[in-house]
């Protein structure tokens, strides 16, 4: 697993088209996209990391597997009468649906239906409680205490983010948020605002895996039906793309991270800033594809 994992790293990390970082978010457009990193945390508790892996980033849209298992920890299955599970095959902010679908989003990950899962999720609740609850659960999975907020991407986004309160007032609009726009986006872009390390981020990822090695923090159908979603809707309008070249569930994140899961044997989180059409990371896919590939790993069998 380790010279696997330095053969991608050696191969993939120097490669000149490596996409383009994200540029909406000021501070992210200002990461080095010359990084690249991996980690990969298995069953008998060894870890093993190449490239940047010890290096923090954005997680981004990653943070959005972990505000769904803390709403449906809050609310369990009420949340789908207020966010469907279907692909959307729209951009990841895109609003096009939710007036035809009358304030439904699609589904938890795309940015309409994270909204409406930070606001599950923060109930009666401040941000600041809301927001300890979710570190709290973040790095019980990591088992490091060491994550934390990068309150500087966080403001960055907020001060930008004028989509993504389009949609909140449109969701609010169909009596869709409990709270406020302003409240909900605050929390939203924090949540988004946590730094990880791919090592951090693996070890993180693997509550999403059942078996002896692995922690339990979820039931095990509640764990089914999260990776079910990350396969059909973890990256937006590439997501039948990333299943077709990769054939594991993946959640990704404008920051270039991506948090994929190979059922019952591992968790693996890969690293590079710069991004495809889909607003996910170039090199991030190439390498999972790779992976997939040579270690015959697969949901399909
Ligand atoms: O809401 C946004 O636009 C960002 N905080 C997160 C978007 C994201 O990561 C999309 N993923 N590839």
């Amino acid at each position: 697993m380790q010279d696997l994992l330095d053969e991608i790293a050696a191969t993939l990390g120097p490669r000149p088209d490596r996409g383009s970082v994200a540029d909406y978010i000021p501070e992210l457009a200002k990461i080095d996209p010359q990084q690249f990193g991996m980690a990969i945390a298995l069953a008998d508790g060894s870890v093993h990391v190449a490239g940047d892996a010890d290096t923090p980033f954005s997680i981004q849209s990653v943070s959005k597997v972990f505000a769904l298992a803390l709403a449906l920890g809050k609310v369990g299955d009420q949340l789908w009468r207020r966010v469907g599970r279907e692909p959307s095959g729209q951009s990841f902010n895109s609003i096009l649906l939710l007036e035809r679908e009358e304030g439904i989003p699609r589904n938890p990950f795309i940015n309409a239906g994270a909204l409406v899962t930070t606001d599950t999720y923060l109930a009666l609740s401040s941000p600041r409680e809301a927001l300890g609850h979710l570190l709290r659960f973040v790095r019980a999975a990591a088992d490091d205490e060491g994550i934390h907020i990068n309150h500087d991407v966080a403001r960055s986004e907020l001060e930008t983010a004028h989509r993504n309160f389009a949609l909140a007032h449109y969701l609010a609009a169909f009596d869709n948020l409990h709270n406020s726009p302003d409240k909900v986006l605050g929390t939203y872009c924090h949540q988004c605002a946590i730094d990880m390390t791919c090592r951090q981020l693996a070890l993180a990822g693997r509550f999403l895996i059942e078996g002896a090695g692995f922690p339990r923090l979820l039931s095990r159908d509640r764990r089914r039906r999260i990776n079910a979603l990350m396969m059909t809707c973890g990256h937006y309008d590439g997501s039948g793309d990333f299943a077709f070249r990769v054939g594991l569930p993946g959640k990704s994140g404008v920051g270039g991270g991506i948090l994929v899961i190979a059922p019952g044997r591992a968790s693996i989180a890969v690293w590079s800033p710069g991004l495809n059409r889909y607003g996910n990371s170039l090199l991030g896919t190439e390498a999972m594809e790779v992976f997939a590939r040579r270690t015959g790993w697969s949901v399909f069998g």
